[in-house]
Parts: C-alpha cells; structure tokens; sequence
C-alpha cells in the first residue's frame, strides 16, 4: 500500500505508538519522539513540519535585509528559527549539527498598530511559507537541502542551483547555517573550534 502525504501523516503516530506498545513488552526504550524530524513522501518530498513551534528555540530576527538595496516590501517581516530537539541536543555537546538535523525558518508579517501596542513591532497570525534546512549527507549532495513548505502541502527539495545554497555556503558561520546569529548556539560552536568568525 502506498500512502499519500496526508495519509502518512495520519497514520504516523499511530506507527510510532504501536512500536511504544510493543517495545514496552520488551522493555525497550524506544518513544515516538524518536521518529526522525524530517518525514519525506515516497517521491522523496519533504512534509511540512507540523510541531516546529514546540521544538527548540533558536532566534528572532526583524526587517533582516541580506542586499544593499531597501526591501520595500510594503509590510514589517519577522523571523523565527527553530531546530528538532534530538539535533539540539548533540549540537549541544558537539558544537556541529548531526545528520538529521531539520532548522525551520518561519517568516511572520509584524504590526505596530494594535491593542495597548505604542511603538516598536509584534508578530501576527499571517505566517509567510516555511523554510527548511535539513541535514542528510546520504539524501543531499553536500550534505544539506532546502525545501520551502507552502502551507501544510509537501516540498520537492530546491536544486543546487536555488541562491539558498550560495549564500548558506559563503555566509554561514557553521556548516552552512546562520549560527552567528542564534546567540544560545554561537558559544557552543566558538567552544568547539567549529564557527568561522570571517563569514
Ligand atoms: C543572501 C543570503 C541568503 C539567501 C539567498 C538565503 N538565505 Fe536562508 N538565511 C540567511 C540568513 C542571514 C539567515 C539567518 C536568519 C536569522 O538570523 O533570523 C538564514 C537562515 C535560514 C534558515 C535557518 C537555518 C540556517 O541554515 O541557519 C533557513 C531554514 C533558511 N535560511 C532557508 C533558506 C532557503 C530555503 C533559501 C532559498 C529559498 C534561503 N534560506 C536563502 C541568508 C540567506
């Protein structure tokens, strides 16, 4: 049988509970928060993550423009980045992203009008398509792809060509990610003699 995206996502955790119930037969320690963060259709597209807001914080950025040029976009755009727990955790002791590793960026258009609000900008509900950065060195030449979500709908990975992997190349202080502006991780690849201060 083959399951579509929607279906796969459906019968997910019920997988993953059946295999809790028979490893507690056999006493083995193995819970559904071990299913790999990154789930693919069979065609090898990426499912939008679905509990990225409840996995690791990394940061906040507001207005975050990479080009000399002003951005006009006519709105305040604010960014959140996240990364799966389990790849947080050896990040943590290692200073380097294990495969595995899934980092989401979700864009959120920012408000200053509202409630008791005066000045400065919060984020709203009007969530722009997730990025994602996932670490597979047997999946993706290089070792990392990119994907963009729209919705909850499945994403092919961007081919080598797409501008995310020039940039993530040339600028990323760690293995191609943006570490030197997530300040929970930047001591932890400093520590671990893994962060490049030029980029
Ligand atoms: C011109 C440079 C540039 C390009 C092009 C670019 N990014 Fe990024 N990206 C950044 C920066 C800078 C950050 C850090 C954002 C922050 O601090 O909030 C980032 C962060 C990310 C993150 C968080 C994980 C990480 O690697 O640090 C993801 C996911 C991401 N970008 C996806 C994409 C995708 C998908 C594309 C292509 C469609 C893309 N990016 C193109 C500069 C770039």
């Amino acid at each position: 049988m083959r399951l579509n995206a929607v279906e796969a996502r459906r019968w997910l955790p019920v997988a993953a509970a059946a295999l809790v119930l028979v490893s507690c037969g056999s006493n083995l320690q193995v819970t559904a928060t071990q299913l790999p963060a990154a789930q693919y259709t069979v065609d090898g597209k990426l499912l939008a993550p679905i509990d990225y807001r409840d996995w690791v914080f990394l940061t906040s950025g507001v207005n975050m423009n990479y080009s000399d040029q002003p951005m006009n976009m006519g709105h305040e755009m604010v960014d959140n980045v996240f990364v799966d727990p389990a790849s947080w955790h050896k990040f943590k002791a290692s200073g380097r992203w294990p495969d595995g590793t899934v980092i989401v960026k979700e864009g959120r258009v920012g408000s200053s009008k509202g409630s008791i609000n005066k000045s400065g900008i919060f984020q709203t509900e009007q969530r722009f398509d997730l990025e994602v950065h996932v670490r597979d060195s047997k999946r993706f030449k290089g070792g990392w792809g990119f994907f963009v979500n729209t919705g909850d709908k499945p994403a092919r990975p961007l081919p080598a060509t797409a501008s995310c992997y020039a940039c993530h190349l040339a600028h990323g202080a760690v293995d191609t990610t943006f570490v030197q502006f997530y300040p929970t991780a930047k001591p932890i690849a400093v520590k671990a003699g893994v962060f490049d201060a030029g980029k």
